[in-house]
């Protein structure tokens, strides 16, 4: 029987049920539909539209609706559309016509936003507490690596040198304005919308202040309308779990180069890499594959539902239920994205003798020297053209720089040193820059953010 049945005169077809069933992906929200019942039984007895029997038999057919569900007894009938509906009928079968008042005042266009934003506020807390994880594993190898430098890239040719622990540190604050943006998504979207009903509130004297607080939220819907029609909390998780791809998938990047023969710059731990079906030699980085490869998926999920919200008028459409399988898909894959990323750099060895020998090529130094002449009060122009001259004429003639340097009136042996091993990077000292001593300073910048992330993760959960 539907739960439409009193206006229609017949079934619906088998066609129909198959093409508009949710309840495959969205028995994910039971226990929140659950919650979001009590906190609605509750209201409907303080408004004493429920007896105090009627309200606790009701509630007591959800404890053992929840029950069967988490032990996995629960029976689907071929006609649950969605979880909603399974669970009100199960609801009717256990507490008879008492049951059938649970929907009293309620739609389940309210229903199932205010089940939705009890579901993202959750994940919300579990994401940013796995970017953290991930964050401190970039800390801590930070700290591990201590003055070992690599050459920075620009264009993916050889730069400047920077300190490891710098390079690290660039990923670790990406992953923290992350982490800010879900914390900020999370306090948006922390809005009840039971009470709206169907679309335009009750004539019954519900109180959806206090069902908002019931539940947790920290404020009720100010438009009944907007209530039920509102998704931004949707697309604002996916843009933002989709820009944390983004960040895995150039880390990742990074990793499937530095761990080939011609980076060598890493060797990926055994239990974090794959081998080949048929080449004995190979070993792969498939998790930094796949946290390039699955960010595709998580800006699908993204543009997916702009495409599915922009042509809708208010309020509810069916269209709406396409929120759901991007959201649970884009929230699954990047906890699942998050936990392997975080075993790899934790497990990943550094080749610093590799990093170091590439990043002291004489070359990188170049910029060093123009600023030796500028130093000296010569224009940087001029100096730039001068230092690009040098190195032009060292690769036409295949003689090593340092020798030109050495011989060159305006540079000589101080600043042939600056090309020793090992020196340049000691010379990037402003604050934020790549050097041992900025970087050291940095180091205990971003330890001191990570605590304070961590008592505003705690605070989140606290009001979950
Ligand atoms: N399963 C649907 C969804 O997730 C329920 C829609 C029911 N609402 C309605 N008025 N048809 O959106």
């Amino acid at each position: 029987m539907t739960l439409w049945h009193g206006r229609f005169g017949g079934d619906p077809s088998d066609e129909l049920l198959a093409f508009t069933v949710s309840l495959p992906f969205d028995q994910k929200l039971a226990g929140d539909d659950i919650a979001c019942s009590r906190a609605h039984v509750r209201g409907l007895g303080r408004a004493g539209i429920l007896s105090s029997e009627e309200a606790a038999a009701i509630l007591e057919a959800l404890d053992q609706v929840e029950d069967e569900l988490e032990r996995a007894i629960f029976t689907f009938s071929p006609e649950d559309e969605d979880i909603h509906t399974a669970i009100e009928r199960r609801v009717t079968e256990l507490a008879g016509s008492t049951g059938a008042k649970l929907h009293t005042g309620r739609s389940r266009n309210d229903q199932i936003a205010t089940d939705l934003r009890l579901y993202a506020k959750r994940e919300l807390s579990e994401l940013a507490g796995r970017v953290h994880a991930l964050e401190r594993a970039f800390l801590d190898r930070a700290v591990e690596v201590g003055d070992c430098y690599l050459p920075g890239y620009t264009h993916l040719q050889r730069a400047q040198p920077v300190l490891l622990a710098h390079h690290l540190l660039a990923h670790g604050w990406a992953l923290a304005r992350d982490v800010d943006r879900l914390l900020a998504t999370s306090a948006r979207l922390d809005v009840s919308p039971l009470g709206a009903g169907a679309l335009a509130g009750s004539s019954l004297p519900l109180d959806p202040d206090a069902v908002a607080a019931d539940l947790g939220f920290a404020r009720r819907f100010e438009n009944s309308l907007d209530a039920v029609s509102d998704r931004d909390f949707v697309a604002e998780i996916l843009f933002d779990l989709a820009l944390l791809g983004v960040h895995l998938s150039r880390l990742g990047e990074e990793f499937v180069l530095w761990s080939t023969d011609e980076f060598g710059f890493v060797t990926l731990d055994d239990a974090h890499a794959t081998g080949s079906s048929m080449l004995p030699q190979k070993k792969n980085p498939d998790i930094a594959e796949l946290a390039r490869g699955k960010c595709g998926r998580l800006i699908g999920n993204l543009t997916g539902l702009l495409a599915t919200l922009k042509g809708l008028p208010l309020a509810y459409n069916r269209d709406l239920q396409e929120d759901k399988e991007p959201l649970f898909d884009a929230v699954d894959q990047t906890l699942l994205a998050l936990a392997a990323v975080t075993g790899l750099l934790r497990s990943v060895r550094f080749h610093t003798d590799r990093m170091e020998a590439a990043a002291d090529e004489p070359a990188a130094a170049a910029v060093d020297l123009a600023e030796f002449l500028v130093a000296d009060g010569m224009a940087f122009r001029e100096a730039h053209a001068l230092v690009g001259g040098l190195v032009r004429d060292a690769i036409e003639r295949a003689v090593p720089l340092v020798e030109l340097v050495e011989a060159h009136p305006a540079l000589g042996t101080p600043a042939a040193e600056l090309l020793e091993p090992g020196v340049a990077v000691t010379r990037r000292t402003t604050a934020g820059g790549a050097g041992p001593k900025a970087v050291t300073e940095q180091l205990a910048r971003f330890r001191s953010h990570l605590t304070m992330e961590e008592e505003r993760l705690g605070r989140t959960l606290r009001h979950g």
